[in-house]
């Protein structure tokens, strides 16, 4: 059984309540894309109410939790701040919760860069982040609309939006993002029957 209420009362805990917003929104639209391509709802339910558990912790103290866990940081993740929070929530999840669901434990990790293979939970997770209720920014219309045509549909546009901002800005690249984007573009000629190749 899974203790919703304890959940709810630690999320209203740990996180400000315009976070707190966000991540009951994202629970919501993860259920709603769960339901859409047949992927397990509880679980996009909890990933989703989970995702950004750590999103307010002190970054010290968010640095220092991850540094006493199994994960060791790459060169991108040292240098990318907004990127502990999902690791943070991954442990948080797995050491502090107990929650042992791979699936639900790897769609709360990859929700900011993405990997190659992602699964139907992990996708419904990221794309729920992008388009849930509370998100306003400038193309939020157009992820939703293509979050709703296929999960690789709306992967590809979010992906492809992702790197050209992160570029755009002088941001690194985390090889998670490159490889799913990779992954997505290799879908996309195979089906097209175009070669890899060069
Ligand atoms: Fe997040
Ligand atoms: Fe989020």
């Amino acid at each position: 059984m899974i203790p919703w209420q304890e959940y709810d009362t630690l999320l209203r805990q740990k996180l400000s309540p315009k976070r707190y917003e966000h991540s009951i929104a994202v629970m919501e639209r993860a259920v709603e894309l769960a339901k859409r391509y047949g992927v397990d709802v509880d679980k996009a339910r909890l990933a989703g109410l989970l995702h950004d558990i750590m999103k307010n912790e002190d970054k010290i103290n968010l640095l220092q939790f991850i540094g006493n866990s199994d994960i060791l940081l790459s060169v991108a993740e040292k240098n990318g701040p907004p990127l502990w929070h999902a690791i943070g929530g991954f442990l948080y999840a797995r050491d502090v919760l107990k929650i042992e669901d791979a699936d639900v434990l790897n769609a709360i990790r990859y929700h900011t860069t993405g990997r190659a293979n992602m699964s139907p939970l992990e996708q419904v997770v990221y794309l729920a982040d992008l388009t849930s209720s509370d998100r306003d920014y400038l193309d939020v219309e157009e992820t939703r609309k293509r979050s709703e045509q296929s999960l690789h549909i709306g992967m590809l546009y979010s992906i492809n939006f992702l790197i050209c901002d992160l570029v755009k800005r002088g941001n690194m690249l985390h090889q998670d993002t490159v490889d799913c984007y990779n992954e997505l573009i290799a879908q996309e000629l195979n089906k097209n029957g175009k070669k890899t190749e060069r």
